[in-house]
């Protein structure tokens, strides 16, 4: 298995650019199927998540092309309701197929996307306010048959603003007769995409970005072809703004959109380092040492802290002087990376949802495994500011992110490279 090797100590300069958000671009490839038409689909990363999103597409009848960083789907003919186990277990974002083929056949056939990296992952909230609208559902050994005959739009309120549950509903309700509410929706800015894509392919979606989303089934228009720009990777330009927090040094992040990064970017500066935003990109400079934030990094819904971001902001938390809580509220599983990054001497310590960590004068360099997306990049930030060498295996789940995240970090003076074997 290829491995990532890295020789810490080195700061880092020049410019990154980041492109499209892969949690934009997932469901909003499953979207393409509503359409019964060409979406083309700009801005997209080259990842490994989104070349297995093709993959099902292709598997159900479309017509897929990418070229650079531009996708086109053809959903115009006949489109399968069938998606295989090993095809759906490839990522966890197949499941908005399930209401983008229900709306689409009225019928969908396919796996629950299984547990994962982050904990259990249920998808309770999703089969729920799908069956609200008049799907059934059912579930058999991790097998879903859903169908519907007609779905019906209502008020939906959701116990939690799960992203994955406002998409899918999302996707249904253009299919359901009358208004859906969504109450308690999702507001991360990839719903927001999500309703942009929708609306510019004739459907009727209002609110998102807001905690109420009405969705008026049917279609106002129905435009031959749909061209959509896919906004920024917030989480993929923090990881570049975390590792110059870390490795010091003056890097500018291109093509971002501030605002989603405005936490982060008031978190970076009380901890020491420059940052300025100017139009659509923001420069991050770290001469000196680190403090740590005063209040505790509590992850939550957008608007809160991100929780992909947690694990990039830990790196610069531990080299800071003072002690930084983080308390993660969204994930189970979500600091895997800590034993990881304390074989580096970090010295972090977790209870439950909390982890404290600072005070470290330098990381040093070790073999270190990453155990999930964001978790192994906060590893290969950790091991560019560790004294001597660093390998960082299960580099598979930092590809499913990145588009080539050592090419990235040498470009910016980082001594890192990818070892095949
Ligand atoms: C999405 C993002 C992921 C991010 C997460 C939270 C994509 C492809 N992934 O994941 O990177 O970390 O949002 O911002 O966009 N929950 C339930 N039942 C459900 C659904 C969710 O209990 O039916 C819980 C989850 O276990 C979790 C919380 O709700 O504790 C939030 O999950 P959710 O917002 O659904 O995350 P994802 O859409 O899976």
């Amino acid at each position: 298995m290829d491995y990532i090797k890295v020789e810490g100590g080195r700061a880092l300069t020049g410019s990154v650019r980041v492109y499209g958000a892969k949690n934009s671009v997932l469901p909003i490839l499953a979207a393409s199927v509503l359409t019964s038409g060409v979406s083309v689909i700009e801005n997209c990363p080259r990842l490994k998540d989104i070349d297995a999103m093709l993959a099902i597409l292709r598997a159900l009848g479309c017509e897929v092309t990418a070229e650079e960083r531009t996708i086109t789907v053809d959903s115009s003919g006949p489109i399968a309701a069938e998606i295989s186990a090993e095809q759906m277990s490839a990522l966890r974002a197949s499941i908005a197929f399930l209401g983008a083929l229900l709306a689409r056949n009225g019928r969908a056939e396919l796996f629950v996307p299984g547990g994962c990296e982050l904990g259990s992952r249920p998808i309770d909230i999703h089969l729920w306010a799908l069956m609200r609208l008049g799907a059934k559902i059912r579930q058999q050994d991790g097998r879903l048959h859903a169908t519907v005959s007609r779905g019906n739009g209502c008020e939906l309120v959701l116990p939690i603003p799960s992203v994955g549950a406002t998409e899918n509903i999302m996707l249904f309700a253009t299919a359901c007769g009358g208004e859906t509410v969504i109450v308690n929706a999702a507001r991360e800015p990839e719903i927001v995409d999500l309703q942009t894509y929708l609306n510019a392919a004739g459907f009727s979606v209002s609110g998102a970005g807001s905690p109420v989303i009405r969705i008026v089934g049917g279609r106002k228009t129905q435009p031959t072809q749909v061209v959509h720009r896919v906004i920024p990777d917030r989480i993929a330009a923090a990881t570049w703004m975390c590792a110059t927090a870390s490795a010091g040094g003056e890097v500018m992040v291109t093509g971002v959109e501030p605002e989603p990064l405005a936490l982060l970017g008031e978190l970076l500066a009380e901890m020491g380092c420059g940052v300025q935003f100017v139009a659509d990109a923001v420069t991050i400079r770290r001469v000196g040492s680190l403090q740590a934030p005063r209040a505790t990094v509590r992850t939550g819904p957008y608007p809160g802290f991100p929780t992909d971001m947690q694990p990039l902001l830990m790196v610069p938390a531990v080299l800071a002087h003072g002690q930084t809580v983080f308390e993660e509220n969204m994930f189970d599983s979500r600091y895997r990376h800590v034993p990881e990054l304390n074989r580096m001497g970090a010295e972090i310590m977790v209870s439950g949802k909390y982890a404290l960590c600072g005070g470290i004068e330098r990381l040093r360099g070790a073999s270190v495994c990453a155990a999930d997306l964001r978790g192994g990049a906060a590893l290969v930030c950790a091991a560019l500011c560790a004294e001597g060498e660093s390998t960082i295996r299960n580099i598979e789940y930092i590809d499913r992110g990145y588009e080539s995240i050592e090419d990235s970090l040498r470009l910016l003076g980082a001594d890192v490279r990818r070892v095949r074997g």
